[in-house]
């Protein structure tokens, strides 16, 4: 088999890279190891930046995202017992639209598949090779068979986890890590949101968030121990927490209802520099992690493969290189922007074991001022709200 870019992992990246390539009528085929109904029951992202829904347009998958997807101008930050609104839309003119990332999915996969596109799910054993050369191709096998699927270019959309970013030798490859020593549980339950606008909350017993997905289901986590486990937390004890943690006219509009899902996230900080090796090019998780408190990690997949789809397109159009040269620093010029935002938003909020009682001090004399300072607060919803591409 033959195409012009083969794009391993089928999530959010991999699936909107597909559709703005076939925009530009460049031929891409997906192999994914996971099912279709597999990838479309992770939870994940709820927050898309306005250039996110700009590339989703591009993409020609925003109808049912403008019809359901939910705009807010804002968000609400709660400390010492009280509720602080962070107004983005007075502060930067933009908003964010709230709209599932499993819903962002399975757009592009039923767009894909009217298409009449090639997705390959359930591959294994996938390996990528002589991305170093002119003949880059994908090995995989299906239902017992061996496959090779030849290209020009490997995207290596494969999350965290996945195999592109395991093949570049160790010695074209730096990564900077932190690990957090906590992690967030997270619930989701078809019950109407307690706030119309998310809820960010610094409390003594640590971090909780109020989000939602629409009218009527929300998404709700508290920060918990690395060590914690799901089968821990019964539906009633999560209740319980997160109330505890939010200001109580926000507990008290908090409705309880069985949870769809649980599950726990750990949280990290990582990137791998660079982004290209030679025909490979890494985008979205595959290169970078951030801690989902400054909702980044969907939206940087985003950005990574709308400048990995322009510069494929300038390749074949005018047979310059020069975009394809410039893709690594281009992303991770956005990517560390993001990751010291996202690095400071969770060091603001959540509790950190060893910082004591002056680290508790700390976090609410610059939460005091960030909800002070105009200035502060348009940094914070610069920041949230996200750059245009072509910063
Ligand atoms: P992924 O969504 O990870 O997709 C990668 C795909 O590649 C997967 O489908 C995987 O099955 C496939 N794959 C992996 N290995 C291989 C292989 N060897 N061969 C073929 N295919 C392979 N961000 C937020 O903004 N807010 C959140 O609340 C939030 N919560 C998160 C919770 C969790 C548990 C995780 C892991 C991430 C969360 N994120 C959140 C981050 C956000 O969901 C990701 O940034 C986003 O999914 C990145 O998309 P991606 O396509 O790059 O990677
Ligand atoms: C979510 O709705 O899952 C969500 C929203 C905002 C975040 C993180 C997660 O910062």
């Amino acid at each position: 088999m033959r195409t012009q870019v083969a794009i391993v992992g089928a999530g959010p990246a991999g699936l909107l890279l597909g559709a703005l390539l076939h925009k530009s009528g460049i031929d891409a085929v997906i192999v994914e190891q996971r099912s279709a109904d597999y990838v479309l029951a992770r939870i994940r992202a709820g927050v898309l930046e306005e250039t996110t829904v700009g590339l989703l347009e591009q993409a020609g998958c925003v109808q049912r995202l403008h019809a359901e997807g939910l705009p807010h101008d804002g968000t609400e930050l709660a400390f010492d017992g009280r509720l602080h609104r962070v107004d983005f839309k007075a502060l930067t003119g933009k908003r964010v639209t709230v709209y599932g990332q499993t819903e962002v999915t399975r757009d592009l996969m039923d767009a894909r598949l009217a298409a009449g596109l090639e997705t390959v799910y359930e591959a294994q054993e996938v390996t990528v090779h002589g991305f170093d050369g002119p003949t880059p191709e994908v090995r995989y096998r299906k239902d017992g068979a061996a496959h090779v699927l030849r290209c020009d270019f490997i995207a290596g959309c494969d999350g965290y986890h996945g195999v592109t970013r395991a093949s570049v030798p160790a010695s074209a490859i730096t990564t900077f890590e932190k690990v957090y020593p906590f992690g967030w549980l997270g619930i989701l339950a078809d019950v109407p949101p307690a706030r119309d606008e998310l809820v960010y909350a610094n409390h003594e017993r640590g971090f909780a968030l109020c989000s939602q997905r629409s009218r009527t289901r929300s998404r709700y986590y508290v920060q918990c121990a690395l060590d914690d486990k799901v089968e821990r937390w019964t539906d009633d004890a999560f209740w319980d927490e997160l109330r505890r943690r939010l200001p109580d006219e926000v507990a008290q509009a908090v409705a309880t209802g069985p949870s769809i899902e649980k599950s726990i996230a750990p949280l990290r900080s990582f990137v791998a520099e660079p982004m290209r090796f030679g025909r490979l090019f890494l985008a979205g998780d595959a290169a970078h992690i951030v801690p989902p408190t400054g909702a980044k990690g969907l939206n940087l997949a985003a950005s990574d493969v709308g400048y990995l789809a322009q510069a494929l397109c300038e390749f074949y159009r005018d047979r310059s290189e020069a975009a394809i040269d410039a893709y690594s620093t281009r992303c991770l010029s956005r990517v560390w922007k993001a990751e010291r935002f996202s690095w400071w938003f969770t060091s603001l909020t959540h509790r950190f074991p060893d910082t004591g009682d002056f680290g508790r001090k700390m976090q609410h004399a610059e939460l005091d001022y960030l909800v002070g300072s105009e200035a502060a607060s348009r940094v914070l919803a610069e920041n949230y709200v996200g750059l245009p591409m072509g910063h």
